[in-house]
């Protein structure tokens, strides 16, 4: 039986769990989230596996105060200012990581920058200290549906994936947080949500950049000029890596290369190859290899993720 009410030992239990690397739903004011262990690759792996998500999309790191986000990524004065005026609350910001930052590869798609959050609801906020660790967490529902806001949703939809749904009644929202990016030199927003444009806006005292759709939709991460890809050309399919070439391997029937070489996962696991993946992609980069060539990836579970993420960096 996975929902719990949210008790002082049901939250001790779910954050002992998290720091297992298991998965724990938990409410916040917006809607409830799928929370892992932030730090722990293969357990934001599991969140994309439980999702059924055919991408690698960046995820929210949720963090307890303001003084934490600051050891993760960087606050300039915007992000200082946005802050101080929304958090704890529905706002997320993207910033720069630390070089430092412990928050898994696979959390942020490989990119430099990192979204934040504080929430504002109690027990989100006691799961946090009590995990001791960023907690990442997307919505609580399989890819495609509507994000939960009872606890009843997220069984209904991953009941089977989670230890323990926390269950503190509705979320006060109801909506997901708004996504403003603050890492370059104008904040943009990225996704509408819980705090309005306008809000935002007079914190700033200066319009806001969008990076919307027609439906005020936020332009998917895929598109964004920032999303990760290697310096090096990506090519699929490769059987073996040929001379000058950096191999990315997967699976036990990988043949020994020259060059660098990374096997995802030599048993084959499609949960650890993706939780490898981007920081084997930035390796084999950093290695100077004019090109990565990629052996094939079954098509099935997170493979699909996988070979999207592979495919987008490979058409560049
Ligand atoms: O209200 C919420 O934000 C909920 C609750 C659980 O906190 N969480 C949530 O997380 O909606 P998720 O992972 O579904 O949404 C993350 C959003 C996506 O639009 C993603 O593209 C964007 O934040 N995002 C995350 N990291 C990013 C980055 N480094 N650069 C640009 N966009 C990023
Ligand atoms: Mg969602």
């Amino acid at each position: 039986m996975p929902i719990r009410p949210a008790t002082t030992d049901a939250i001790a239990d779910a954050a002992a769990a998290l720091r297992e690397g298991r998965l724990v739903a938990f409410p916040t004011e917006t809607v409830y989230g799928l929370g892992a262990d932030a730090t722990n690759a293969r357990a934001v792996a599991a969140i994309f596996e439980a999702k059924g998500r055919p991408r690698f999309n960046p995820l929210i790191a949720h963090v307890a105060d303001a003084e934490d986000a600051a050891r993760f990524a960087v606050m300039e004065p915007a992000a200082r200012a946005l802050a101080e005026a929304f958090w704890p609350g529905a706002l997320t910001l993207v910033l720069k990581k630390q070089p430092d930052c412990p928050i898994a590869d696979l959390a942020t798609a490989g990119l430099d920058t990192v979204a934040l959050r504080v929430p504002s609801h109690p027990i989100a906020r006691a799961l946090i200290r009590a995990a001791g660790r960023p907690i990442a967490a997307p919505s609580a529902n399989r890819s495609g549906h509507v994000s939960p806001t009872t606890a009843a949703h997220v069984e209904a939809d991953l009941g089977d994936k989670v230890v323990m749904i926390l269950d503190d009644g509705p979320c006060a929202i109801g909506v997901e947080s708004t996504v403003v990016d603050v890492s370059g030199p104008e904040p943009m927003l990225l996704r509408a949500g819980g705090v309005t444009r306008a809000a935002i806006e007079a914190v700033l005292r200066a319009p806001l950049a969008a990076h919307l759709d027609d439906n005020d939709r936020p332009v998917s991460p895929g598109q964004l000029a920032s999303h990760y890809a290697p310096r090096a050309t990506v090519r699929l399919d490769a059987a073996t890596a040929r001379p000058g070439e950096a191999f990315l391997a997967f699976g036990p029937n990988a043949t020994k290369s020259d060059g660098p070489m990374i096997n995802l996962s030599p048993s084959g696991d499609l949960i650890e190859a993706a939780a490898n993946l981007f920081a084997a992609l930035r390796a084999l980069d950093a290695s100077g290899t004019t090109t990565i060539a990629v052996m094939p990836i079954p098509e099935t579970g997170l493979g699909e993720a996988i070979n999207d993420r592979l495919r987008r960096a490979a058409v560049r």
